[in-house]
């Protein structure tokens, strides 16, 4: 564990630079809004240890897949989202000497997130060539103007007299870090002063591999007049100032970026153009609007805590990070694990989306921004015909890791067998239906998506003589800390479901618009009905894959905790015969279908295999969070929301310097809402809350069927209001109630 940030409900608030981490706090204090993000890199540059990273969304690269053995199948190339211009930079002299400071001496540092404006602040002072001068640096993305982003450096003369020079840059002379054969992406194609602006066109480098070429121009306008000078990949303009002490000078930056995505590469130095006209450069004007629209935001969707100020900024935390990562405005974009904050899986979409994410947006965010998701699948399903094709198999095999649908990872065990990704496309699906109540996607677009994966499942089986069932061989489950195993009962489970699901919506879908035929349906039944589920009936648990009760079965607590994390320690091989679990695996289908499972059935597996997980995906508290709670254990629960919570402003896992873990941010949300205040949401609105016992209250906002409901728990008082929307039934424990606007009960 390590705690950069101080405690504050809104706020991450620093005193102190630690050159040694200065990766984490560029990890931390990453900024984004939907279209393009940041690492919280200084404006000033930075020479020592650092990673500088900007990055715009849907903006990515083929990098050529590099392995030693290639096997038959492999994807060609590694998506990932490219590290593009940094526009934020501008370098600073105070009479003549560089103000860096990884060399220079500075005092009175400051540094400030503020989660509820989107606002990132610093400053500091400096004494250089007999003069005493305190910068301050304020920048923000903006919410409501996609393309823009404003930077504001001041700096003030305390003592002496002082000569200050700002570079302010457009610079594409950027790399990866985990570029595959250290190549530079961009390649310029224009450059130069226009109507008071200065700009720079870059494109992505040719690739083999027919994946579209994108062009970014970035843009400047300052609120004064400097000198203009180009190099490769690079404009800059510097502002001289001779100052007194007692006198300051100021900075304004307005960047606008625009993307081949939206407008062709010839047209964007006129877009940019229209957009400053637009948009207008006044600082003031531009942040006050973005204040409001955050608090917009926050008003759908904070999460108060009373008595607990760890947890407090832990959930705010979580939901700026994510909101700055996704808001649903572009149906061609999704959520990477590492958002705008990192280049760690490359920016590319994962099951995440649909297992963690989607599950807290359809309460915090309106309806259609889960609708995007959804959509963003369908568009894909060539890319996932692809897939299966390629493994040799009918229908539809969503990818591990994509931009396009089309696989774009080259790990065997990941790419040809971690199949159970298929699943949670269709449990999204079947989430938004249920949620919303709304039946008219499941049973019209989306049912392609139901039917193509059902029929990757039926050929994907294979049918056992011996046992008079089918089975699926050779796969991975979501405890990636196993590869290659029989029968891991979540895949077999999940394909179960699905060849149900898809039989019913078939049934329902007027006119079975997809001709399935009825020996396809009679063939998802068959399959469905026999599918083998193995399970342990002595311990009454079922069982993770078929070899897996032959292991030595140790509980974490048997580990040396130097040994933690595994997969910072021991050898794959060591970490793939032992019985410790990485993730939530026979556990995650009673998350995803909680309403499924008994509660006994739930204590069994629970107390079987929590002790034995060590929690090294960061998308694993979460789930145990949930299901500690229904099953009372709230002191479990609690421990597990910590680590979910806090687990970048605390470093639990040890690798946040290479960026947030996006998308198991929502497991706060989901520990504390779906967990402690136990909502539920198949077959009407449900609550079966609980107070953790070190917190006074809580409060949340969820958004239900056109009502906006807040929800308030105390030890002893739940309340609920009914803030918009019209009346509707609730059921609290096993109580109905009809909520027409305040209700006040005991717990
Ligand atoms: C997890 C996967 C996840 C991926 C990206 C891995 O460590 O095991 O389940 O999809 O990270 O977050």
């Amino acid at each position: 564990m390590k705690r950069l940030f101080e405690i504050d409900p809104w706020k991450l608030v620093t005193h102190q630079l630690i050159p040694t981490e200065k990766r984490l706090q560029e990890s931390l204090t990453a900024i984004g809004n939907g279209y393009m993000g940041m690492r919280g890199n200084f404006e000033e540059g930075y020479s020592g240890d650092h990673h500088l990273g900007t990055y715009f969304a849907g903006v990515w690269y083929p990098d050529k897949t590099r392995v030693g053995w290639w096997k038959n199948g492999y994807p060609d190339y590694f998506g990932k989202v490219i590290n593009g211009v940094n526009f934020a930079g501008v370098a600073i002299r105070l009479n003549d000497l560089p103000v860096d400071l990884a060399q220079v001496p500075y005092d009175d540092f400051y540094l400030e997130l503020d989660m509820q404006t989107g606002i990132l602040q610093r400053n500091y002072t400096v004494e250089l060539g007999g003069a005493r001068v305190r910068f301050t640096f304020e920048r923000f993305l903006s919410i409501v103007k996609k393309e823009l982003g404003a930077i504001k450096i001041t700096a003030e003369v305390l003592t002496g007299a002082a000569v200050i020079t700002m570079t302010s840059k457009l610079d594409s002379d950027v790399t990866n870090e985990d570029s595959n054969y250290e190549e530079h992406f961009w390649e310029e194609i224009a450059a130069g002063q226009v109507s008071g602006f200065d700009y720079l066109t870059v494109r992505t480098i040719p690739n083999n591999f027919g994946i579209e070429r994108f062009t970014i121009t970035a843009a400047m306008q300052h609120n004064a007049k400097g000198s203009f000078t180009q190099e490769a990949l690079k404009v800059s303009e510097t502002f001289t100032w001779q100052l007194a002490a007692g006198e300051s000078c100021e900075l304004v930056k307005t960047v606008l970026v625009v993307t081949s995505r939206d407008v062709p590469e010839s047209k964007q130095v006129a877009k940019i153009k229209e957009l400053y006209q637009a948009y207008g450069t006044d600082y003031e004007a531009l942040k006050t609007e973005q204040i409001a629209a955050w608090g917009q935001r926050w008003e759908l969707a904070d999460v108060e805590i009373a008595g607990d100020a760890e947890a407090q900024q832990g959930i705010r935390f979580n939901l700026f990070q994510l909101f700055a990562t996704y808001y649903g405005e572009d149906s061609r974009l999704n959520i990477g694990p590492k958002g705008f904050t990192g280049e760690k899986y490359g920016g590319a979409t994962y099951w995440d989306t649909e297992a963690y994410v989607i599950p807290m947006y359809l309460s915090v965010a309106q309806p259609a921004v889960t609708k995007k998701l959804l959509e963003y699948r369908l568009n894909q399903l060539p890319g996932a015909y692809l897939n299966a094709q390629r493994q040799g198999l009918k229908g539809a095999l969503y990818p591990m890791v994509t931009f396009t649908g089309v696989e774009c990872h080259n790990e065997w065990e990941i790419t040809f067998e971690e199949l159970h990704r298929n699943g949670a496309i269709i449990h999204a699906i079947y989430n938004y239906t249920t949620y919303t109540g709304d039946e008219s996607y499941r049973l019209g677009d989306g049912l392609a998506v139901i039917v193509e994966i059902a029929r990757f499942w039926a050929d994907r089986v294979h049918y056992s003589k011996a046992k008079d069932c089918y089975m699926l061989h050779g796969v991975t489950g979501p405890n990636e800390y196993e590869n290659n195993v029989n029968n891991n009962w979540y895949t077999n489970y999940m394909a179960r479901w699905i060849l149900n699901y898809a039989h019913e919506s078939v049934t329902l879908a007027e006119g079975n618009p997809l001709a399935v035929t009825p020996e396809e349906l009679a063939t998802w039944q068959e399959i469905a009905a026999k599918m083998y589920l193995p399970e342990d009936e002595e311990r009454g648990i079922f069982v993770q894959h078929d070899t897996f009760l032959d292991k030595e079965l140790l509980p974490t607590t048997a580990l040396d905790p130097s040994e933690r994390p595994l997969n910072q320690h021991w050898s794959w091989d060591k970490i793939l015969r032992s019985c410790f679990i990485k993730q939530a695996d026979v556990l995650q289908a009673m998350y995803f279908f909680p309403e499924n499972f008994t509660k006994a059935e739930k204590e069994r597996n629970f107390d079987f295999y929590e002790p034995m997980t060590v929690h090294e995906s960061s998308l694993s508290p979460c789930v145990h969070a949930i299901i500690a709670a229904e099953l009372g254990r709230g002191e479990k629960a609690v421990e597990m929301y910590k680590r979910t919570a806090r687990l970048d402003l605390d470093n639990y896992n040890n690798d946040t310097e290479d960026g947030l873990h996006i998308t198991s941010m929502s497991g706060s949300w989901l520990a504390i809402v779906r967990g402690f205040a136990g909502m539920r949401t198949v077959g009407g609105l449900h609550f079966a809350p609980f107070c953790p016992a070190d917190w006074s209250g809580y409060r949340f906002r969820v958004n239900y069927r056109g009502r906006l409901l807040d929800v308030q728990v105390r030890s002893d008082l739940l309340t609920l209001t009914l803030k918009a929307g019209a009346a509707l039934a609730v059921t609290v424990f096993d109580q109905e109630i009809d909520l027409q606007d305040t209700v006040t009960l005991m717990l």
